[in-house]
């Protein structure tokens, strides 16, 4: 099969991911943090040089303000639900996932008001326009049209205004170059571009902002207390922690720190080029966000003129590519698009996609196009 749905989960995994994950199974079998001996201060050590790969990687200067959630969609609730009251207003962009969507909507019945920030032909946030709210949630990247945030104007803006920013990068850490300077909460998943396994996530919050947990339990310190930790990252880490995951997440994060940010970029742009450029010599395809490869992360929405794209992803996927059709868990992006509620057909290479898989790919896409009368 030729995988390209690296904006669903990223595959294949390289190899010193599946090495450590199966290293940590057999050797890491120590409960973090719970006790002195041996094999818990080995795992809990991974963990510890996990948060320090994570933060040298975004350029955040306090691994122990990251924490480790399952997905991005923990994250964001933790951040969101923690953080936002009764009274209070968020701002999002016309692109926003489910992940931040659907908890925003649960928490507008207890009282907080949800808002459209002014956006630019893309569907994000206007930076000359950012309202008077207390938080503006944003994606780093689309998942349906691929476009990127500019998080360095982003972030001046939302900071001149004193406006909290929490920045989705579920499609960009690992991927895109991004300024982390002003941002306030990041949060992102270990299974896209970072290369790690299903099941990792994270959120850092900015020193000063600490969301109240709705998860609590043991955490191995201040066990004498009838309350959880004050600090962070046990605020958020109760429970047994996903030791195998967490050490492959590191593993994944090695990896792309070897390749670089950048040249991932770089390889993912050229992909994504290949793509386009046929596709645009097809008069029936409609590709959705920007037209310039290096304004968007690496995947290319579309659909073609009299087809359903359902149609298309079948034929696809019979043709032995694997592609995401529908709604990607975002129909706001698909409103914006003008794609709601068909949706498009999704194609994502990644940063383990061969050229030459991307190449048999889209002379596959060529024969279905043609089919498809
Ligand atoms: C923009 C965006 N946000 C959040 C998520 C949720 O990520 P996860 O499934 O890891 O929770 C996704 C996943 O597709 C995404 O694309």
């Amino acid at each position: 099969m030729i995988y390209l749905d690296n904006a669903a989960s990223s595959f294949p995994k390289p190899r010193p991911v599946i090495k450590a994950v199966t290293r940590a199974l057999g050797t890491l079998w120590g409960n973090p943090g719970r006790a002195g001996h041996k094999k818990a201060m080995a795992a809990m050590r991974m963990i510890y040089e996990t948060r320090v790969a994570l933060a040298g990687l975004l350029g955040l200067t306090d691994p122990e303000r990251i924490i480790f959630t399952k997905n991005a969609t923990e994250g964001l609730n933790i951040a969101l639900k923690g953080l936002l009251k009764s009274g209070d207003t968020v701002a999002i962009s016309r692109l926003e996932h489910n992940s931040v969507t659907r908890p925003l909507n649960t928490l507008k019945q207890s009282g907080v008001k949800v808002v459209y920030a002014p956006v630019d032909e893309y569907g994000l946030p206007d930076p000359s326009k950012i309202p008077d709210v207390k938080m503006l949630a944003v994606t780093g990247a689309s998942n349906v049209t691929g476009a990127i945030l500019d998080t360095k104007t982003i972030g001046e803006a939302c900071a001149k205004k004193g406006v909290l920013l929490l920045v989705d990068a579920a499609q960009s850490a690992g991927s895109i170059p991004f300024d982390t300077s002003r941002i306030d909460i990041l949060v992102g998943t270990g299974h896209k571009a970072l290369l790690g396994p299903q099941g990792t996530g994270f959120a850092w919050f900015r020193e000063g902002i600490t969301p109240e947990p709705f998860i609590e339990g043991g955490t191995g310190s201040n066990s004498e207390s009838d309350m959880t930790p004050p600090f962070l990252p046990d605020k958020f880490e109760a429970g047994t922690m996903n030791t195998p995951g967490i050490t492959g997440l590191k593993a994944g994060v090695e990896h792309v720190r070897r390749l670089t940010v950048q040249g991932v970029r770089e390889k993912e742009i050229s992909l994504v080029t290949l793509i386009m450029d046929a596709l645009s010599n097809e008069p029936r395809a409609t590709v959705y966000g920007p037209a310039d490869p290096a304004r968007r992360g690496s995947l290319i929405s579309f659909n073609i003129a009299g087809s359903d794209p359902a149609q298309i992803a079948t034929a696809i996927d019979r043709r032995g590519v694997a592609v995401r059709v529908g709604l990607h868990c975002a129909p706001e992006g698909h409103k914006f698009a003008g794609t709601f509620p068909q949706g498009a057909v999704r194609v994502s290479p990644g940063a383990m996609t061969r050229r030459k898989d991307v190449e048999t790919f889209i002379r596959i896409l060529r024969r279905i196009i043609k089919d498809a009368k």
